[in-house]
Protein backbone atom coordinates (compact mmCIF):
# COMPACT_ATOMS: atom_id res chain seq x y z
CA UNK A 1 0.00 0.00 0.00
CA UNK A 2 2.67 2.52 0.69
CA UNK A 3 4.01 1.89 -3.14
CA UNK A 4 0.31 2.54 -3.92
CA UNK A 5 0.14 5.21 -2.18
CA UNK A 6 4.21 7.00 -3.15
CA UNK A 7 3.12 6.19 -7.03
CA UNK A 8 -0.39 8.64 -6.28
CA UNK A 9 1.55 11.00 -4.69
CA UNK A 10 3.93 11.32 -7.80
CA UNK A 11 0.51 11.51 -9.70
CA UNK A 12 -1.09 14.31 -7.74
CA UNK A 13 2.61 16.66 -7.83
CA UNK A 14 3.03 15.72 -11.84
CA UNK A 15 -0.58 17.05 -12.41
CA UNK A 16 0.19 19.96 -9.92
CA UNK A 17 2.52 21.17 -12.79
CA UNK A 18 -0.04 21.93 -15.16
CA UNK A 19 -2.09 23.95 -12.47
CA UNK A 20 -3.62 26.76 -14.16
CA UNK A 21 -3.23 28.96 -11.22
CA UNK A 22 -2.53 32.40 -12.86
CA UNK A 23 -4.58 34.76 -10.55
CA UNK A 24 -3.69 33.39 -6.81
CA UNK A 25 -0.69 31.29 -7.58
CA UNK A 26 -1.88 28.49 -5.71
CA UNK A 27 -1.15 25.46 -7.84
CA UNK A 28 -3.14 22.01 -6.85
CA UNK A 29 -2.92 18.91 -7.66
CA UNK A 30 -4.83 15.95 -7.34
CA UNK A 31 -4.70 11.85 -7.87
CA UNK A 32 -7.59 9.57 -6.94
CA UNK A 33 -7.87 6.11 -7.16
CA UNK A 34 -11.56 4.30 -8.51
CA UNK A 35 -12.87 1.12 -7.82
CA UNK A 36 -11.65 -0.46 -10.68
CA UNK A 37 -8.39 0.52 -9.91
CA UNK A 38 -7.84 3.13 -12.11
CA UNK A 39 -5.76 6.65 -11.63
CA UNK A 40 -7.31 10.11 -12.48
CA UNK A 41 -5.69 13.54 -11.66
CA UNK A 42 -6.98 16.98 -12.32
CA UNK A 43 -5.21 20.21 -11.50
CA UNK A 44 -6.95 23.38 -10.51
CA UNK A 45 -8.42 25.73 -13.20
CA UNK A 46 -8.24 29.41 -12.93
CA UNK A 47 -10.21 32.25 -14.55
CA UNK A 48 -10.36 35.28 -14.80
CA UNK A 49 -14.23 35.45 -13.84
CA UNK A 50 -12.41 34.05 -10.28
CA UNK A 51 -15.92 32.14 -9.47
CA UNK A 52 -15.51 29.74 -12.79
CA UNK A 53 -12.30 28.36 -11.38
CA UNK A 54 -12.28 24.71 -10.94
CA UNK A 55 -10.38 22.81 -7.91
CA UNK A 56 -7.90 19.62 -8.68
CA UNK A 57 -10.48 17.60 -6.48
CA UNK A 58 -13.12 18.77 -9.07
CA UNK A 59 -11.61 18.29 -11.97
CA UNK A 60 -9.96 14.69 -11.00
CA UNK A 61 -13.73 13.63 -9.41
CA UNK A 62 -15.23 14.87 -13.61
CA UNK A 63 -12.15 12.71 -14.81
CA UNK A 64 -12.93 9.29 -12.91
CA UNK A 65 -16.80 10.10 -13.87
CA UNK A 66 -16.68 10.44 -17.45
CA UNK A 67 -13.98 7.45 -17.82
CA UNK A 68 -16.85 5.65 -15.64
CA UNK A 69 -15.73 4.89 -11.87
CA UNK A 70 -17.71 5.66 -9.19
CA UNK A 71 -16.19 5.17 -6.04
CA UNK A 72 -13.14 6.76 -4.98
CA UNK A 73 -10.87 4.36 -2.71
CA UNK A 74 -7.99 6.83 -2.36
CA UNK A 75 -7.51 10.55 -2.84
CA UNK A 76 -4.49 12.25 -2.39
CA UNK A 77 -4.29 16.18 -2.86
CA UNK A 78 -0.99 18.52 -2.92
CA UNK A 79 -1.05 22.10 -3.20
CA UNK A 80 1.44 25.13 -2.52
CA UNK A 81 2.30 28.19 -4.66
CA UNK A 82 6.24 27.59 -5.30
CA UNK A 83 7.03 24.65 -3.17
CA UNK A 84 4.74 22.07 -1.73
CA UNK A 85 2.92 23.29 1.55
CA UNK A 86 -0.17 21.54 3.91
CA UNK A 87 -3.21 22.17 1.61
CA UNK A 88 -6.67 20.63 2.59
CA UNK A 89 -9.46 20.28 0.56
CA UNK A 90 -12.43 23.25 0.64
CA UNK A 91 -15.32 23.15 1.95
CA UNK A 92 -16.86 22.45 -1.43
CA UNK A 93 -14.39 19.81 -2.56
CA UNK A 94 -15.40 17.97 0.70
CA UNK A 95 -18.79 17.61 -0.48
CA UNK A 96 -18.05 16.69 -3.89
CA UNK A 97 -15.61 13.77 -2.52
CA UNK A 98 -18.43 13.35 -0.27
CA UNK A 99 -20.42 12.28 -2.90
CA UNK A 100 -18.29 9.21 -4.17
CA UNK A 101 -16.33 8.31 -1.00
CA UNK A 102 -17.15 5.66 1.63
CA UNK A 103 -16.50 5.45 4.87
CA UNK A 104 -13.17 3.87 4.44
CA UNK A 105 -11.95 5.91 1.47
CA UNK A 106 -8.43 7.15 2.63
CA UNK A 107 -8.19 10.94 2.02
CA UNK A 108 -4.54 12.19 2.33
CA UNK A 109 -2.92 15.09 1.90
CA UNK A 110 0.36 16.52 3.83
CA UNK A 111 0.85 18.33 6.64
CA UNK A 112 3.10 21.22 7.60
CA UNK A 113 6.11 19.11 7.72
CA UNK A 114 5.42 17.28 4.32
CA UNK A 115 4.36 13.88 5.83
CA UNK A 116 1.00 11.85 4.56
CA UNK A 117 -1.91 12.50 6.88
CA UNK A 118 -5.53 10.20 6.53
CA UNK A 119 -8.79 11.45 6.94
CA UNK A 120 -12.07 10.21 6.53
CA UNK A 121 -15.01 11.20 4.73
CA UNK A 122 -16.92 11.72 8.18
CA UNK A 123 -13.64 13.01 10.03
CA UNK A 124 -13.67 15.95 7.24
CA UNK A 125 -17.01 16.97 6.57
CA UNK A 126 -19.04 15.68 9.63
CA UNK A 127 -22.86 15.53 9.11
CA UNK A 128 -22.75 15.81 5.79
CA UNK A 129 -25.67 16.21 3.21
CA UNK A 130 -26.13 13.46 1.08
CA UNK A 131 -29.43 12.82 -1.16
CA UNK A 132 -32.53 10.91 1.03
CA UNK A 133 -32.70 7.42 0.44
N1 LIG B 1 -7.93 24.86 -4.63
C1 LIG B 1 -8.05 23.57 -5.05
O1 LIG B 1 -7.75 23.26 -6.21
N2 LIG B 1 -8.49 22.66 -4.17
C2 LIG B 1 -8.82 22.93 -2.88
O2 LIG B 1 -9.35 22.08 -2.19
C3 LIG B 1 -8.48 24.23 -2.31
C4 LIG B 1 -8.27 25.31 -3.29
C5 LIG B 1 -7.50 25.88 -5.60
C6 LIG B 1 -8.59 26.83 -5.99
C7 LIG B 1 -7.79 28.05 -6.43
O3 LIG B 1 -7.44 27.85 -7.79
C8 LIG B 1 -6.54 27.98 -5.58
O4 LIG B 1 -6.47 26.67 -5.04
C9 LIG B 1 -6.54 28.99 -4.42
O5 LIG B 1 -7.70 28.92 -3.69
Amino acid sequence: MAADLNSLRDAAEAVRRHAYARYSGFHVGAALVDEHGQVHVGANTENAAYPLGSCAEANAIGAMVSAGGRRIKTILVVGGREQLEACTPCGGCRQRIAEFADQDTDIVMLDQSGDLIHFTIDTLLPASFSWPE
